[in-house]
């Protein structure tokens, strides 16, 4: 069942470049530059036309609703607010006619998730739901949706549902933006080959597992780890240290690399590692001066880069290639090889990877 891999969480890492593949199966035609969603067929002028966007999700689920908010705003100029269903829904939210509500969970039947949505049903939003398991009850309280086709994810850290999260929800943006016009037809077209790329590229980043392992043998001892990104990989940040903290027990935050002058600065030290997610894109020599200031501060930088990277190895003390890509994209790279690190260091460290203490894999109780 785990299909000759030790755990689940492995064997699901390097089930991506299919799962992916899985998500876009008779929705993507990149070669026809066509996109079919046939489960937000109703609600499609709803979703192009709405004056918001409220996507609720917790946990992963919410770090790929961030990547979705940097998404939807780029490419169909609609307002998006990313939320944590267990504050929306004792906070007495502000819910207007036009609003619609993306919920996103893996397992559908997350309850802080659920009781949300149904506070936004019972003020008259429309609900999508962006869910891996069919017939769960999020599927079942939404009014459309699309379903990750992801196959089930056993291991406890979620990995293949956040990248069939992000491939799902970057084709529902990209239909709407093509649907209002906010993309040209040219970019629309570029970013689908683009999207029908990625399951080979992963297959590249995953060829660096027996490096990413060495890395990981350095650093499984150190008590704290801090995880920086900017734009499109300020949510990777997130998801690495989260990873890393369900599986590893190790300490670990991610913030926005630029947040890090307004206190955590104070935390880097040799004893420091520090995962940059500085791949070639906008923010690119923003992040390059924010290792400078980490190395600065003897701390120990990791860093995710682009393949062909020359700058970034000569500051940072380790370097993982990930392949080229749009940056609107990245984040379905860049995670990769922040599952695998986490992996590795949990193993090292003895712990239960599939089932870490304390944590379910459906969190059915508030
Ligand atoms: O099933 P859901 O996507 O609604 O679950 C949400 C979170 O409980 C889940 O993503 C959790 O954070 C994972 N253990 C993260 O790996």
């Amino acid at each position: 069942e785990k299909g000759g891999y030790e755990h689940f969480m492995l064997k699901e890492i390097f089930e991506q470049p299919n799962s992916i593949a899985d998500s876009m199966r008779g929705r993507l035609d990149a070669k026809n530059a066509r996109l079919t969603l046939g489960g937000i067929r109703e609600q499609a002028d709803a979703l192009a036309e709405a004056n918001r966007i409220i996507i609720i999700a917790c946990g992963t689920s919410w770090h790929s609703g961030l990547v979705a908010e940097y998404l939807f705003e780029e490419f169909c100029r609609i307002p998006v607010e990313v939320e944590y269903a267990s504050e929306f829904r004792y906070r007495n939210p502000v819910i207007n006619e036009g609003d619609v509500v993306i919920a996103i969970s893996q397992s559908g039947e997350t309850a802080d998730t659920l009781a949300a949505i149904e506070l936004a049903k019972s003020k008259g939003a429309i609900i999508l739901g962006v869910v891996n398991v069919v017939g769960s009850s999020i599927s079942r309280a939404s009014h459309e949706g699309a379903y990750l086709h992801t196959g089930p994810e056993i291991g406890v850290a979620s990995t293949k549902a956040f990248t069939g999260q992000l491939s799902v929800l970057t084709m529902i943006v990209l239909s709407v933006a093509q649907r209002k016009k906010t993309i040209t037809e040219s970019k629309f077209k570029e970013l689908l080959q683009e999207l029908e790329s990625i399951p080979d590229k992963i297959k590249k980043v995953l060829d660096s597992n027996d490096k990413i392992e060495y890395i990981s043998s350095l650093f499984k001892d150190a008590a704290n780890f801090l995880y920086l990104g900017r734009g499109y990989n300020f949510p990777v940040a997130l998801e690495g240290a989260l990873k890393l903290k369900e599986i590893s027990y190790i300490h670990a935050e991610g913030y926005p690399a630029a947040e890090m002058k307004h206190g955590p600065i104070a935390l880097i030290d040799e004893e420091m590692p520090v995962v940059f997610i500085a791949t070639r894109d906008s923010s690119y020599d923003k992040i390059v001066s924010n290792i400078q200031e980490v190395k600065a501060r003897k701390g120990m930088v990791i860093a995710i880069v682009t393949e062909g990277d020359v700058l970034i190895p000569k500051m940072a003390d380790h370097v993982i290639e990930v392949p080229r890509c749009d940056e609107a994209l990245m984040p379905l790279i860049s995670v990769i090889p922040l599952q695998l690190l986490s992996y590795h260091i949990a193993i090292m460290r003895g712990c239960n990877v599939d089932q870490p203490r304390n944590l379910a894999k459906s969190v059915t109780v508030e």
